[in-house]
């Protein structure tokens, strides 16, 4: 495996706001992809990471929440319900937090790195990181999602003590 780089919104990389591809089909490259994606999401301390924040413009995410880790290519929200709202940051917006409502449950569908079918279901903090990672495939970051007035920069390294906080995915 190996380290990849993050591409920062700092950067201006069209590739954080434009509209990924979808995977043709799950092969040694792509899982290699979702394995190099894993080692560089532990290695910034964050929950999830999308393909095109390591400047690859394909429909590929990876998560990791209450000690599991996911690897979906192609997902799709299926249903979206509840509402929640809190403070969210980004591995591509480095030092700033801000809050963020997003549906409280959903339910996404993909492939996973064995290019089989698969539902995850999930609400609150991995409810929050699916729909962020979603949404950077849409070539949406957070801050363009956040609550009016919310966006405020933090000291990274106090990022992840935050209350509450969701940093970096
Ligand atoms: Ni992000």
């Amino acid at each position: 495996m190996a380290r990849l780089n993050i591409v920062l919104a700092s950067d201006h990389n069209e590739v954080l706001i434009t509209k990924a591809t979808r995977v043709p089909k799950v092969d040694d490259t792509v899982r290699r992809l979702m394995d190099d994606m894993v080692e560089t999401m532990f290695e910034a301390n964050g929950v999830g990471l999308a393909a095109p924040q390591v400047n690859v413009p394909l429909r590929v995410i990876v998560l990791r929440v209450d000690n599991q880790i996911y690897q979906i290519a192609n997902p799709e929200m299926v249903r979206c319900d509840g509402e929640q709202t809190g403070l969210e940051g980004c591995l591509s917006v480095p030092g700033m937090v801000g809050e963020v409502t997003r549906c409280e449950r959903v339910v996404a569908k993909g492939l996973n790195r064995h290019g089989k079918h698969v539902r995850i279901k999930g609400d609150g903090l991995l409810a929050r990181a699916i729909q962020h990672e979603v949404d950077h495939l849409d070539g949406i970051l957070f801050t363009m999602r956040v609550n009016e007035g919310t966006l405020r920069e933090v000291e990274v390294a106090k990022e992840a003590e935050e209350a509450g906080a969701v940093t970096a995915v």
